[in-house]
């Protein structure tokens, strides 16, 4: 059985205070720590890179989950590994040779992560399925937090739970008090929240509802 994990996404967080927002997180409860880098080219907007995730990396003792969408995640990644994340989670839509860039993290002792947008066919990830530490099934186009859920993206999760019964399956855009039981129904163990927990009046609260909803 997969452990269920909840990640907030530290996109949501008031970037004036990350690391107030770092530690908050870390007392609320959660599991890891969800940091999404964006190029403005995979998508449309900025987020932050490695000089960030430095600075906040030793408020917390968090695995900083690590969520790259860029157009070329090798430029970005040995910043980010040397800054201390600990899993890494590139688009299969941005790499050819997704084994090769897989051996390189996992060479570092990180945690490796492959992940589609919804539009890409889950048939894509065949390859390298079997090599990977998890799989994230974005249910949002990415480049953007607070935006609904599109339910399709769960035929995703539950295609590879099918086939892959022990695999981590994350989920990411729109997961919320109320989308988050579809989320495990389908198969999903790791729960990426951005809006939802950092717009909750009670962080806390909102994480333990998070974790244990459905059950
Ligand atoms: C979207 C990012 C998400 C985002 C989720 O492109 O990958 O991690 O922060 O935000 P919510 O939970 O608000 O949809
Ligand atoms: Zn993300």
């Amino acid at each position: 059985m997969t452990n269920r994990i909840i990640a907030p996404s530290l996109l949501a967080a008031d970037y004036a205070r990350l690391g107030d927002a770092v530690c908050q997180m870390e007392a609320a409860g959660a599991d890891w720590l969800h940091y999404d880098v964006m190029d403005a080219s995979f998508v449309p907007t900025l987020s932050f890179g490695a000089g960030v995730l430095k600075a906040i990396r030793p408020l917390t003792s968090l695995p900083m989950d690590v969520h790259v969408m860029a157009v070329h995640p090798y430029k970005l990644i040995d910043d980010l590994m040397d800054a201390g994340a600990d899993g890494i989670t590139y688009h299969i839509e941005t790499v050819e040779d997704g084994p090769a860039l897989i051996e390189r993290i996992r060479a570092r002792g990180l945690r490796v992560g492959v992940t589609l947008n919804p539009a890409t066919p889950v048939q894509r990830l065949l390859p390298v399925l079997d090599l990977v530490d998890m799989v994230l099934v974005m249910t949002v186009n990415p480049g953007y937090g607070g935006q609904k859920m599109i339910p399709e993206c769960l035929d995703k999760v539950q295609w590879i739970r099918s086939r892959c019964p022990e695999l981590d399956i994350q989920v990411d855009g729109g997961i919320n008090r109320d989308t988050v039981a579809m989320a495990y129904e389908a198969g999903a163990n790791i729960i990426v929240a951005g809006s939802a927990v950092f717009h909750a009046q009670d962080p806390a609260q909102e994480i333990a509802l998070l974790r244990e909803a459905g059950r």
